[in-house]
Formats: structure tokens, C-alpha cells, sequence
């Protein structure tokens, strides 16, 4: 808006000018027609296309004035003309972007997501007595530490660059920033307004679902014991993977499940607009160099546990990763001990649990409350908002690999 006025004052200022140049004994209509060529070109430079396209027409209709010898007097008409016609023009080019916009905010309505999360009220106050649900969760301070790092990811991508920040960009949308933009335009220096919006930046490809490996197509045996027919193939035994690596195995995983940039943009709970519902687009690995012990790791098995939704907690069963689309019908396991236990660890004190024998690890992780978690769940900052449970077993050749006549077959 305020680029529109400033360019409004210029334009009458660009006419008052011409006006009484062409009025002048010495200077006259053809002085004015001279001014007006100049002023075009510090206008381009200046990116203010509204006033440039003007000076140019109030030119080119001044040249046509001289040849057809009109009265000075019509000359105001012929400058106010150009403003008009320069202005429409400006206007008509944004009107692909408002419809564009328009469009984009029809895709992505603001919707509400309470009834899909009127399962955590209950849960919560079951929790109620037990401490002030005011007060944050007391966490050991390397887990508050960590939580802290995780929240200043999520900020630092809100804030920073404006290309590709989808939130900014269906925010600017919903409260029409963008179509202030898109208006402004043609009035001024508007590259680098927040405000600008790409439609390829809104829109997500469409996510397929990541099946879990198909070696693990048999039912999952849990407590077994590391005779497991899986494991067996690759001996002698594997050297076990720094605890270090399979957290950020575990924190590049959450990323992935809860990526902000799906979460979209949430004025409150009630008010949502483009969020995808979690869910994993790649199977989590161990970044880490080959001939490294954890290069010989992969993850064969992870799982959605879930702490608000059921009486007990309880792990989503699926042939594929979790993704919150298929799990709201999907079947559910109870959680063997390993997990059972580990579950308290992880409420204050840790964010991964491990337990490893030569064969097999298995691992619990965390899915803590951020900041930003809290615009749409509540529990409280720091709480369990759900946890990953894995199993990892040495890499292996894939099947196809280890009989080639039965991939032909
Ligand atoms: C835009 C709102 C929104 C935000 C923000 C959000 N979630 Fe969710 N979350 C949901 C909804 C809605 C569900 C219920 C499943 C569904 O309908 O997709 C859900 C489900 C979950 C579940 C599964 C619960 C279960 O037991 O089935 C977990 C775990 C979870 N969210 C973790 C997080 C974490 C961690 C964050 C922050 C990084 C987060 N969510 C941020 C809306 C949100």
C-alpha cells in the first residue's frame, strides 16, 4: 500500500511538472515532451515500472500533441491520460497473480485440526494430577539442551530465507499479504517484500508411502533373541555404532516425520493451512563414511509408538514407515518389555535407549513437545508426544542379490 501512494504522489507530481513546463514561455510543450523522455530512464532504473510506463506515454502522446499542433491547454489531459492508462495497465498484469493467489488459497484453506487431536484432552487430564500442567517438563539438561537446538532449527527456518519457507509463504497468503505484493508490483521495488509467494514453494509433491524392508515381510517375534534367522547371514559379528550416530540417526528421523516445512502454516489449532499430515519420505540412515562401524548397520524395522491414543501405550503396525494417513486405522502391538521399560527413561532423562547384542539393536527414541508442537497439541513443552522404536541389523546383501536365479524367475 504504501509503495501504491508513494507512487500515486510521483505520478502527480510527473504531471504538475509537465504541465508547467509546457505552460512555460521558454520552455514550452516541446520541453515538456523532452522531460518526460528523460524522466523514463532514472524510473526503470529505480524499478518503479508504474511511473516509468507513464513518463514514457506522457512522452510519446506529447509527440503526437506537437505534430498535431494541439492547444497547450489540452496538455494536462494528455499527461493525466497517460497516468490512467499506464496505472491500468500495471493493475490488469497483477491480475494473473491474484488469481493465481486466490486459487492457491482455496487449495489450502485454514482448517481446523482439534477433532483429529480430541483424543489428547483425554489423555491429559489423566496427567493432570500429577504435576502443574502450567509449568514445562523438568528434563536432564543435555535433553533440554537438545530440545532447545531442535527449536532453534525450526526458527531459524522460519525467519530466514524467505524462498522456499512454505509457512511464510501460506501465512502471506492467508492474511493477503501476497496480493498486496502482487499489486505492488508494478508500483515499486518489491523483489524482496515478504510477501512473495511461488506456487511450486506451496505445493508438495505427493509423498509415497516407504515400505518397511522386505526381509521383514515375516511377523515381527518381539523378544526373540539374536538367533534371529535375519541376523544370522553376516558373521562374524559387527563392531556396534557410537551412541552418537544412532541419536542423530534418531533426531534426522523425527526431522523427516514432523519436517515443519509440511507442517505449514498454523495461526491455532483451529486455523491451519497446508499442513500434510507426519510422516517419513525416506528410511532414516547412519551418516556416516564405509569402513566406519556404524556403516555396517542399517535399520530394518521402525515403528510409531503411541503414549496419548490408547488405554496403554501401544506401536503401530504397518508394512511401511509410519505415516499418520494409514496409522489413524491401522492395527496395533503392545510393546514388548525392552520398550516398556524404556519408555520412563525417555520422558526426562533421555532421548534415545539402546539395547544392543552382536546381532541386533534395538532403540527407543523420543518425540518430544517443541515450541511449535504446541500450536496444535497440548501437553506441555518437553513432554512425550509419541516415541520411535527401531531395530537395526548388519547390512546385508538384499535378496536379489543373494540368488540371482530367483530375481529372473
Ligand atoms: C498443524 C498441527 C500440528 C503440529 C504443529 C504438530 N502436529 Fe503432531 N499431529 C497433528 C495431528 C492432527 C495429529 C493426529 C494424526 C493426524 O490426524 O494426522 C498428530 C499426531 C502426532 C503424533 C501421533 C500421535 C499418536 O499417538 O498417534 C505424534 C507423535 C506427533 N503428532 C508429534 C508431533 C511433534 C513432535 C510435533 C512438533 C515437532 C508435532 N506433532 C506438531 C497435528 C500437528
Amino acid at each position: 500500500m504504501g509503495l501504491f501512494i508513494v507512487s500515486s504522489v510521483l505520478s502527480l507530481v510527473l504531471i504538475w511538472v509537465t504541465c508547467a513546463l509546457a505552460r512555460s514561455e521558454y520552455w514550452g510543450p516541446a520541453g515538456a515532451c523532452l522531460f518526460a523522455a528523460l524522466a523514463t530512464i532514472p524510473f526503470l532504473f529505480c524499478f518503479f515500472p508504474a511511473l516509468a510506463l507513464q513518463s514514457l506515454l506522457t512522452f510519446v502522446f506529447l509527440c503526437v500533441c506537437l505534430v498535431g499542433r494541439v492547444k497547450p491547454s489540452a496538455i494536462k489531459w494528455v499527461a493525466i491520460g497517460a497516468m490512467v492508462v499506464s496505472y491500468g495497465i500495471l493493475l490488469s498484469a497483477s491480475l494473473p497473480k491474484l488469481i493465481e493467489f486466490s486459487k492457491l488459497r482455496s487449495e489450502f484453506p485454514l482448517q481446523s485440526v482439534s477433532d483429529r487431536l480430541a483424543y489428547e484432552a483425554k489423555a491429559t487430564e489423566k496427567l493432570a494430577g500429577a504435576a502443574s500442567r502450567s509449568e514445562p517438563a523438568v528434563l536432564r539438561s543435555e535433553v533440554a539442551q537438545r530440545l532447545e537446538i531442535a527449536e532453534q532449527r525450526v526458527a531459524g527456518m522460519s525467519d530466514h530465507p524467505w524462498r522456499g519457507n512454505r509457512r511464510s509463504m501460506l501465512a502471506s497468503l492467508h492474511n493477503r499479504k501476497s496480493d498486496e505484493f502482487a499489486v505492488a508490483q508494478g508500483f515499486g521495488p518489491t523483489r524482496m517484500m515478504p510477501g512473495f509467494v511461488s506456487t511450486e514453494d506451496v505445493e508438495l509433491p505427493e509423498v509415497e508411502p516407504v515400505p518397511m524392508p522386505t526381509e521383514l515381510d515375516r511377523p515381527y517375534e518381539p523378544d526373540q533373541g539374536s538367533s534371529d534367522a535375519l541376523a544370522d547371514i553376516d558373521r562374524p559379528t559387527h563392531q556396534q555404532p557410537p551412541t552418537k550416530d544412532l541419536l542423530s540417526l534418531h533426531e534426522s528421523g523425527v526431522f523427516d516425520f514432523v519436517d515443519p516445512n509440511r507442517i505449514g502454516y498454523v495461526r491455532d489449532r483451529d486455523h491451519v493451512a497446508g499442513f500434510q499430515s507426519h510422516q517419513f519420505t525416506k528410511m532414516p540412515e547412519l551418516a556416516v563414511e564405509k569402513d566406519q562401524p556404524s556403516a555396517s548397520w542399517q535399520v530394518a524395522r521402525l515403528e510409531l509408538v503411541s503414549l496419548l491414543k490408547h488405554e496403554v501405550p501401544v506401536a503401530y503396525v504397518s508394512k511401511n514407515l509410519p505415516q499418520m494417513d494409514e496409522l489413524r486405522e491401522a492395527p496395533t502391538r503392545p510393546l514388548e518389555a525392552f520398550e516398556r521399560q524404556s519408555l520412563d527413561r525417555l520422558r526426562s532423562d533421555e532421548d534415545v535407549v539402546i539395547d544392543e547384542t552382536p546381532d541386533r539393536i534395538r532403540m527407543i527414541g523420543s518425540l518430544r513437545a517443541a515450541r511449535n508442537c504446541l500450536e496444535c497439541h497440548s501437553v506441555r513443552r518437553g513432554e512425550l508426544l509419541g516415541a520411535l522404536t527401531y531395530e537395526l541389523v548388519p547390512v546385508r546383501p538384499s535378496r536379489k542379490q543373494q540368488s540371482p536365479e530367483a530375481a529372473i524367475n
